[in-house]
């Protein structure tokens, strides 16, 4: 479980969240939208516990987050998958280094053992493992997003996992396969998920929950029945240019 509880948060002075509480419970996903530069990134960075709020709580997995000793909050992180925008894969490294790289790190296990759990991933994401020696540049875009998600799966076997703007930069194609596979995710380990995106057309398809955030502020917590009836104004203003999207709205399957 995740979960704010009036966090209040600033830079410098410049206030980024307001007064924001929302609750995911286990195995629940939620997309948090909301224009750049809302605050979307630095609600995923407290709950790794990288900032603090200036006041406010915020429990992951029934732990304060900044309460918590140093051991405890690795102990947590460990449960913790993260997949940037990015795809932040080691460049030098082989598909199969990156995704066996918690594992080549931080555990005494085998060679054989670690490849074969990597092609096993690579089966799970949706590629083939003959990959498994290409470089990331050898890659398209979509491939290193699943390469990225394989990795963070194999590093931490997580409870949670949190996606900043998972389909930011690919072809629609490769959004419709990265967004079915976080889905089979939630659907097939029962992750708890959070995935933060200003790509409002892919929201519909991710999660059934939604959380807006606006200047800071929770501005709609609900389902998608209680979004298309809202009549809160920054809510109506920012889906607006969405309307004919929401109402075709349907959750795309893992093929
Ligand atoms: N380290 C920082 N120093 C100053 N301002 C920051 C810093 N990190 C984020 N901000 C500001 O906080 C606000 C929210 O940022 P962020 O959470 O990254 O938004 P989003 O992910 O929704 O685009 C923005 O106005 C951004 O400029
Ligand atoms: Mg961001």
């Amino acid at each position: 479980m995740i979960s704010f509880s009036n966090v209040n948060y600033s830079i410098g002075g410049k206030q980024i969240l307001k007064n924001v509480s929302f609750t995911v419970p286990n195995g629940e996903s939620r997309i948090i939208m909301g224009h750049s530069g809302s605050g979307k990134s630095t609600i995923l960075r407290l709950i790794l516990g990288l900032i603090c709020p200036d006041s406010g709580s915020i429990m992951v997995d029934n732990l304060d987050i900044c309460g918590a000793r140093e051991k405890e909050k690795r102990e947590i992180r460990k449960r913790i998958g993260m997949v940037f925008q990015d795809g932040a894969l080691f460049d030098s490294l082989t598909v199969g280094e990156n995704v066996g790289f918690y594992l080549f790190e931080h555990t005494k296990m085998k060679i054989d053992e670690i490849e074969k759990k990597v092609r096993e991933m690579l089966g799970f994401v949706g590629l083939s493992d003959e990959i498994i020696d290409r470089l990331p540049e050898e890659l398209s875009g979509g491939m290193q997003r699943r390469v990225a998600i394989g990795r963070a799966l194999l590093s931490t076997d997580p409870k949670i996992m949190l996606y900043d703007e998972p389909t930011t930069g690919l072809d629609p194609t490769a959004t419709t396969n990265v967004i079915a596979l976080i889905n089979r995710l939630a659907e097939v380990k029962h992750v708890t998920s959070i995935v933060v995106t200003h790509q409002i057309a892919d929201a519909f398809e991710m999660a059934d929950k939604f959380i807006i955030i606006d200047s800071g502020e929770v501005a709609f917590d609900g389902n998608l029945t209680e979004l298309r009836q809202s009549r809160e104004p920054r809510v109506v203003e920012f889906l607006e240019p969405f309307r004919e999207t929401i109402a075709n709205v349907r959750k795309i399957d893992f093929i």
